[in-house]
């Protein structure tokens, strides 16, 4: 075996982090949750959750992977205590990140499919394309065809291993994602619609928040920030020598954090310059916002923007989900890189074309949007309680303050991972299952 990969540089695996959590879950999820909630009220909640349980439990998984230096099952393994296997919650987390990856791969492709036609402009009635979305989706040849595209790319990214494929594409796509978004937030300013946009996402109307929203929010703060899955395991297992978890966590989720309230200035002037409602749910991107990049001046290159600054966000996130899954091969079963990405590559692919068919469906429920909830509302909140409590209770404080240090900031957010995050989070999960 040779010896384990590991990131050249702090500020490659910042960016590597950092394009981990930035996906979809920010330009697509949750502007239009913020827009189903009713605004800025819902982004208050959102912010104490990713300060309450998202920054102390980022905190948790990096120190379990620098520690470890191991993937998922075996990070726990290695903080074993007692009869309970602990290497469960890194089974669970590995399975988790295949079932996120092979629907996501499926939506990267839709990405990638809107962005071919944006080279072509979009035109036609609003009717018209609205339908583009609806007969894409109900053709699976279309579908799979993308959903291959997107799995092969990730793939040969990660081939060239942490250094060359995960490191050196981040270095690239982080910051290019970072102009699009500033030339379209300079786009956006110049809109009628951003007064009314800036109010939206600013004046609270805590009238809309229910007990729903305030799970919504734990929910998508999890599932933006890439955690309870052990993502942040995997590449805090790259991390070598003397580097402030603290301050890492600090900056990733505050980058992860603007970048969406960014998306959201993007997307809701322009909205809101058209008269049309800001909670169109998933099919915010896919169908509200073309039909107004067919009628705005100089919509065409808008659009081209937007869906590259999407495809780059989506990509970096996939290969962190793919990242996971091939790590734990390579450790656990002493395989080689290439042959750990062809199997788990394989078999993600293959579970993805459930998700591409999308009349394929159990109970009425297509298999899409059924992953993504198992995913999202019940392993992602399992999964982060499980990192909390093994994090809080079973690693010793004083070696936690030898690896994390001993500030105000760092005591603070320690606390929060030992007693705020694990009962925010069973209060989610016990919801989710209906047992409250
Ligand atoms: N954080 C990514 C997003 O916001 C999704 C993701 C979840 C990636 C879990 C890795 C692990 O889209």
């Amino acid at each position: 075996m040779s010896a384990r990969d590991a990131w050249k540089s702090k500020l490659g695996f910042i960016l590597a982090a950092v394009g981990s959590a930035v996906g979809l879950g920010n330009i697509w999820k949750f502007p239009y949750i913020v827009g189903k909630n009713g605004g800025s009220a819902f982004i208050f909640i959102y912010l104490a959750c990713i300060i309450l349980a998202g920054i102390p439990i980022l905190i948790a998984e990096i120190y379990i992977g620098k520690k470890s230096q191991l993937n998922p099952v075996g990070a726990f393994r290695f903080f074993q205590k007692g009869k309970f296997p602990f290497s469960i919650i890194g089974y669970i987390g590995v399975f988790c990140g295949i079932i996120i990856l092979s629907y996501y791969s499926v939506i990267t492709g839709w990405i990638c499919h809107y962005l071919m036609l944006s080279f072509r402009g979009f035109s036609g009635t609003e009717t018209e394309i609205k339908e583009i979305f609806t007969t894409m989706n109900a053709t699976p040849w279309i579908n799979i065809a993308w959903h291959t595209f997107v799995m092969g790319t990730i793939m040969l990214i990660l081939v060239k291993g942490v250094r060359q494929g995960i490191e050196a594409v981040s270095k690239i796509l982080m910051p290019m994602l970072g102009l699009l978004l500033f030339v379209l937030v300079c786009y956006s300013l110049t809109l009628d619609g951003m007064k009314e946009a800036w109010h939206f996402l600013t004046y609270p109307d805590f009238s809309k928040i229910s007990g729903g929203s305030i799970l919504e929010a734990l929910g998508t703060s999890f599932f933006t920030l890439s955690l309870g899955m052990g993502a942040m395991i995997t590449y805090g297992s790259y991390l070598k020598g003397d580097v402030s978890i603290t301050k890492s966590a600090v900056q990733i989720a505050s980058i992860d954090t603007l970048i969406a309230f960014l998306a959201g200035i993007v997307i809701f002037p322009i909205v809101f310059s058209n008269n049309l409602e800001p909670s169109a749910g998933p099919g915010l991107i896919f169908q509200t916002l073309p039909v107004l990049f067919a009628k705005m001046p100089g919509g065409h290159i808008v659009s081209v923007i937007f869906f590259s600054l999407v495809l780059f966000a989506a990509i970096t996130s996939a290969i962190s989900l793919l990242e996971v899954a091939v790590s734990f091969i390579i450790d656990e079963f002493k395989c080689s890189r290439i042959k750990a990405i062809l199997i788990m590559g394989t078999v993600i692919w293959l579970l993805g074309i459930l998700s591409a068919v999308s009349s394929w469906n159990v109970a009425g429920t297509p298999f899409l949007d059924l992953f993504d909830k198992i995913a999202s509302c019940y392993m992602l909140p399992l999964g982060g309680l499980c990192t909390a409590l093994v994090f809080g209770w079973a690693i010793t404080t004083e070696s936690k303050y030898k690896e994390i240090g001993t500030s105000a900031v760092t005591k603070t957010l320690l606390f929060a991972a030992k007693y705020v995050s694990p009962i925010l989070l069973l209060v989610v999960f016990l919801k989710e299952i209906g047992l409250f």
